[in-house]
Formats: structure tokens, C-alpha cells, sequence
């Protein structure tokens, strides 16, 4: 799916603020992994994001697309990111940030559909309408007969279902999930894993998880890695995985590194 060589994301370069946030990043996504990420603070995950979509190029290094049907790998290190935004969607933490809330869901659901669609117009028919009613009662959340309603007016956990749905019906191949469930309570938390689980099987979704809740990071996932100061410093499979602890991942912190996790949220949870 993604290949990195050698990236190296380097801030100020040349300046007093100079910072590596990324250094010698090498690493191969197959399609339908589904990798869990986790890392202390500033440890450089959500900047391995930045890199993969295109918000900003590496200062080092290359990026390739790979395994698309019947084509050859492509080189992407340089490639706009609404461009990559056709095969790689993206949620963040933040609820509101997924959807529009001035607008209607329906005029919502109409943005992501069009996606599909470059050049047409379409218009919202009755067919449609019936079709986005649908996909939202498939969410249990409440939604398919809120069609009219300004998206502000959803609690934060209808709000995030509702942008993995659009994200997913964007028709991505990559999903980069950045602690997506990390401001929901329990309840919505839960509801919103279990919606990624289901949209990853149903769309064969390949899958990269930012969390900071350890427990989910060795439930969910065929592969795990763990960052720490801009480098990626295990990368574990499914059957080591299937094995691994938390007390498992604290020792093998302090092997490599020779010292303890910094007592963030990451070991909290
Ligand atoms: N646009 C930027 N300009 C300058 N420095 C940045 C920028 N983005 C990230 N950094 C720095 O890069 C390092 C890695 O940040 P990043 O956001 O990738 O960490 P993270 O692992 O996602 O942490 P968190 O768990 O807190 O989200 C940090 O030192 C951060 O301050
Ligand atoms: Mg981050």
C-alpha cells in the first residue's frame, strides 16, 4: 500500500528551533494491514501522518503507492495532498473537524458523494436522500432521519461517526486514524471502534491506528509499532502480537532505550 525510504522531517532546519521529528523512517504498509500506532508524546506519529498524506514533504527520503492493481509502484513524495486525498482519508481527534457545521448532513453527505463523481453535478433526488437514510441508519446513531438538520446540532460521538462514514464513503484505500476515538466517553469511544472495525472488514480498508490507549493498540491490529523520538523502534507482527503485553511492551521500551517510557497517557490507560 505505502512504502517510506530514509524519510527524515526535519522542522527549522538551520535555525535555533531546528527539530527532527522524523529521522531514517523506513517502513512497508501491505494492503489490509490494519497497524497500530503508539508513542509518547512529540514521539513523531502524527508528523508520519503529515508526511504519508502530503501536508508537507519530507525533508529527506521517499515515498512510494504500492500494490495498485496492475500498476507499477508510484513515487508520491512529492504529490499534492488533495490529490492523495483520493485514496487516503484521514480523521483526527477532534469530532468537528470531519464535517461542515454550518451545513445540512444532507449537504454534507452530498460533499463526500460527489468525490466519486468529478465533473458531474449532481443534484440531491429522492433516490439519493433514500440511499444516504440508508447508510446512516446502518450507524445506529440516530441520524437517518436528521437529514435536514445543521451537522453543529450532533453530540460529538454522532459527529465522528458520521466523518468516518463520509470519509469512508470517499472511497479511500488507506485509512490514517489519529487518536479518532481519543475525546469520546467510553460509550461513543467504543461505538466508533467498533464502526472502524466494521468499515475496515467491509471495504478492505488498510489501516494505520494512532493511540494512546494501550490496551487498544494490542487488541485491535494485525501489526503494532511503537515510535519514540522520530524513529520507529518496534514494529511488531500478528503472532508476536497476538503474545504481546503492556508490562511486555514496557520491557522491551527499557531494553532498547535502556530507560522507562515517559509516564504520559500512554501508560495511564
Ligand atoms: N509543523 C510543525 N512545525 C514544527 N515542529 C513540529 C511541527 N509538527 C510537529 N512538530 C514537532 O515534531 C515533533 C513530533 O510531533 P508530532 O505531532 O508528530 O508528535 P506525536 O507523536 O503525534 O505526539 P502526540 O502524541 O502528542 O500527538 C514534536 O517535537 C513537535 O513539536
Ligand atoms: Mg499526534
Amino acid at each position: 500500500m505505502i512504502r517510506i525510504e530514509q524519510v527524515d522531517m526535519i522542522f527549522g532546519v538551520g535555525t535555533p528551533d531546528e527539530n527532527a521529528a522524523l529521522t531514517h523512517i523506513n517502513l512497508t504498509v501491505n494492503p489490509g494491514d490494519f497497524v497500530t500506532v503508539i508513542g509518547s508524546n512529540g514521539a513523531g506519529k502524527s508528523t508520519l501522518y503529515n508526511v504519508i498524506a502530503g501536508s508537507y514533504p519530507p525533508t529527506k527520503g521517499r515515498i512510494f503507492l504500492t500494490n495498485e492493481e496492475n500498476k507499477p509502484d508510484r513515487e508520491i513524495t512529492r504529490e499534492a495532498e488533495y490529490k492523495r486525498a483520493r485514496y487516503i482519508g484521514r480523521i483526527f481527534q477532534n469530532p468537528l473537524l470531519g464535517t461542515a457545521g454550518k451545513m445540512t448532513l444532507a449537504d454534507n453527505m452530498m460533499l463526500c458523494h460527489k468525490k466519486g463523481y468529478k465533473g458531474l453535478t449532481i443534484s440531491l433526488n429522492k433516490r439519493m436522500r433514500e440511499q444516504f437514510r440508508e447508510r446512516l441508519r446502518s450507524l445506529d446513531m440516530g441520524l437517518e432521519n436528521r437529514l435536514n438538520d445543521n451537522v453543529e446540532l450532533f453530540s460529538g460521538g454522532q459527529r465522528q461517526a458520521l466523518t468516518l462514514l463520509m470519509t469512508v464513503m470517499s472511497g479511500p484505500s488507506l485509512l490514517l486514524l489519529d487518536e479518532h476515538t481519543a475525546a469520546l466517553d467510553p460509550r461513543n469511544a467504543e461505538i466508533i471502534m467498533n464502526l472502524t472495525l466494521r468499515f475496515a472488514a467491509e471495504h478492505r480498508l488498510t489501516v494505520m491506528m494512532i493511540t494512546h490507549n494501550m490496551s487498544h493498540a494490542l487488541e485491535y491490529g494485525n501489526r503494532l509499532l511503537m515510535m519514540d523520538a522520530g524513529a520507529i523502534i518496534l514494529d511488531i507482527d500478528a503472532p508476536e502480537k497476538s503474545k504481546l503485553t503492556a508490562d511486555g511492551i514496557v520491557q522491551r521500551f527499557r531494553d532498547i532505550k535502556h530507560r522507562d517510557i515517559a509516564s504520559d497517557k500512554l501508560l495511564l490507560t
